[in-house]
């Protein structure tokens, strides 16, 4: 059982959520680590998960390396279908996880896509690039390519231009362009569940195919399905502003 946090102003947290906050991992890997004796604090090995620590005055060491030091990572990785934007799943289907390296394991998604959707999916270190990316206030444009079940009319497009009225209220206005009979881009500004799903039900119509293929002005361009590549420091830039 965690403790209370000693009295007193300073910034303290215990060392399980810090090293899970640092961007590392979630708090159970956390845990494992320091039972593994991986982590020290002011140079001595610490086996308490619930320990509480001062980022500010304490020397975190994970194998060895400064936490504080650590360098962000950003990557871009084209999701095939098929795959769940999830840790572990309890039922054990195929997850990201399965297709990123070891030393990749600890970052995590920006962001998630339905396990039916391919595409553009970022993934990080860095909390607060992840937070600002995911809330609604800010309205980053994600753009995606739709295949529908059957042909969608001019007026179709226009209704999802101008917003659709779902479940959880109005769409905000969006960018679309036809690509073929049932098939089109779409830019929207939200992130809501099934959300791209849902706009193409409203129409009587179902999605064949669902591929995010821009987050911003960074666009997927011809990375192989499955595959990742790190995002540019133009890139992260881009995303940040
Ligand atoms: N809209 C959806 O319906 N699904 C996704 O995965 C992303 C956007």
């Amino acid at each position: 059982m965690p403790t209370a946090p000693p009295p007193g102003d300073r910034p303290l947290k215990t060392l399980e959520r810090l090293l899970s906050k640092a961007g590392l991992g979630s708090r159970s890997e956390a845990r494992k680590w320091i039972h593994a004796r991986r982590v020290k604090v002011n140079g001595r090995v610490v086996e308490d998960p619930d320990k509480w620590v001062d980022l500010e005055r304490d020397e975190i060491l994970f194998d060895d390396q400064p936490l504080q030091k650590r360098a962000s990572i950003y990557l871009l990785l084209h999701k095939p279908v098929g795959f769940l934007t999830t840790y572990k799943d309890p039922e054990g289907r195929k997850t990201i996880y399965d297709l990123l390296p070891e030393r990749e394991q600890y970052l995590f998604p920006v962001g998630r896509l339905d396990m039916d959707t391919s595409g553009l999916l970022l993934l990080t270190n860095d909390t607060q690039f992840a937070e600002r990316l995911t809330n609604p206030d800010y309205h980053v444009p994600k753009t995606y390519f739709v295949k529908a079940s059957k042909p969608l009319r001019d007026e179709q497009l226009e209704q999802l231009r101008q917003g659709i009225e779902l479940r959880d209220g109005p769409t905000r206005p969006a960018i679309v362009e036809r690509k073929g009979v049932a098939a089109f881009e779409i830019t929207i500004t939200e992130g809501r569940n099934r959300q791209v799903r849902r706009m193409v039900e409203a129409l009587d119509a179902k999605v064949e195919k669902l591929t995010r293929i821009a987050i911003g002005d960074i666009v997927i361009g011809d990375l192989k399905s499955g595959e990742t590549r790190a995002l540019t420091d133009e890139e992260v830039r881009k995303l940040r502003r």
